[in-house]
């Protein structure tokens, strides 16, 4: 059994883990903890909305005695001792009272135990109750001579898993910032979302094809923009062909996917770029699976006024209509289309949706459920952040 960790907006990692695994595979464990009926998947890199993946080893009685001669077994178990090498340890609390004190605690009782057979041990320090990313990353802890060992406090059990994969911020923040163009008018769409994007638009296809593979998909992204989509479905082994209004971002896209083609072996795979108007443009049949963010509307650092952003979402309205109009005549039946749309945040936690959310049905399409979370709370935003992102799963009707 595998259960997946997820970030600050469980729902759009519920909704990812839905579309790609099947919600016959998973149950909600708690708010941000899901089982995965698994043992293992083909690829976890490209979950963008999970933080880490943990296979489950034991389930225990609430305060074991001894956690630290079990958990010191289970290292010993996974990691055979080896002369001349120092392994890196790690200890991860979930839904637990204990302090970070009291883990590190743990952890070097772990540490004695190990020593006193033979293991030359470096422990992590906790400074919160779980490691972050970057200390995971940076110290190795999913790498061979390291470990990461996770303990679940819930009611009833105790459960201890080890991490088997952790979401590498340092990947996605070299793929972010080092891009030669960015464009922060159009919006810096993190690749993490991105990938989840694409995630719901390809549902269980996106563990499929690899570099290596033959058969590819070819993802559509009608608003590439600087092209983080297209970058994202590239690396996951698609297809893909990219069009904008402004011939600048194509220009842009070029030059960061061939930035990207220097990183990654991309021979194979086809990628297509156009000018185009989303609302009118013709493009090259059959359309699978369309992903990306649409236009979202002016940037907005401060409350509009109300006869404003009336105006603003009228406007915004008009074109994802014609969009998907244009687009409905040209996708096949089969299609799936994923899309992040602008919601606007008028008080902490309340939107304002685009009103053709209530049209889906006479443009030709239906929006998908999913099984554990409401679709109305596929919303993408920080703290403070008026122009929102809402995720949008489409199919035609
Ligand atoms: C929010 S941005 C997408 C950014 C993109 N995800 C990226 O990686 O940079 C929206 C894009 O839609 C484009 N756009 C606006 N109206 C359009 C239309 N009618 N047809 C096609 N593209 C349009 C803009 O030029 C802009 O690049």
């Amino acid at each position: 059994m595998l259960l997946a960790i997820l970030g600050r907006q469980p729902n759009i990692g519920i909704a990812e883990l839905e579309s790609v695994i099947g919600a016959e595979h998973l149950s909600i464990f708690s708010n941000n903890l899901v089982l995965i009926n698994k043992d293992s998947l083909a690829d976890y890199d490209r979950f963008g909305s999970v933080i880490k993946f943990v296979k489950i080893l034991q389930d225990l009685e609430p305060q074991p005695k001894n956690l630290a001669q079990k958990v010191a077994d289970i290292v010993i178990d996974d990691l055979p001792l080896q002369e001349g090498v120092k392994i890196k340890f790690g200890l991860s609390f979930y839904q637990s009272k204990l302090r970070p004190s009291q883990i590190n605690s743990i952890g070097l009782s772990v540490k004695k135990i190990l020593k006193n057979n033979s293991y030359s041990v470096r422990v992590v320090p906790n400074n919160t109750q779980s490691l972050s990313s970057a200390q995971i990353i940076h110290n190795k802890l999913t790498s061979p001579n390291g470990i990461e060992i996770v303990i679940i406090e819930q009611k009833n059990q105790i459960i201890i898993a080890k991490t088997i994969h952790e979401q590498n911020i340092e990947a996605y923040s070299a793929r972010d910032q080092a891009r030669p163009m960015r464009d922060a008018r159009v919006g810096m769409l993190p690749p993490k979302l991105a990938q989840t994007i694409i995630n719901l638009a390809t549902g269980p296809l996106s563990l499929e094809p690899n570099p290596k593979s033959e058969i590819r998909h070819t993802i559509l992204d009608p608003f590439c923009g600087t092209g983080v989509v297209l970058q994202e479905a590239l690396i996951m082994g698609f297809n893909v062909y990219g069009s904008d209004l402004e011939a600048r971002m194509i220009e842009y896209s070029q030059a960061n996917l061939d930035w990207l083609k220097n990183k990654y072996n991309f021979d194979k795979q086809q990628l297509n770029l156009n000018v185009g108007d989303a609302c009118q443009h013709n493009w090259p049949q059959p359309i699978d699976i369309v992903a990306g963010e649409t236009y979202l509307g002016r940037p907005l650092s401060s409350q509009p006024r109300p006869a404003d952003l009336t105006d603003i979402i009228q406007g915004v309205n008009t074109l994802h209509k014609k969009f998907l109009t244009n687009i409905r005549k040209q996708i096949s039946s089969g299609a799936q289309l994923c899309l992040a749309i602008p919601a606007w945040q008028t008080k902490p936690g309340q939107f304002e949706h685009l009103p053709m959310l209530h049209q889906l049905k006479d443009l030709g399409f239906k929006r998908q459920d999913f099984k554990y979370t409401d679709t109305n709370k596929l919303i993408y935003y920080r703290e403070g952040q008026i122009v929102a992102r809402e995720l949008l799963v489409l199919k035609p009707i």
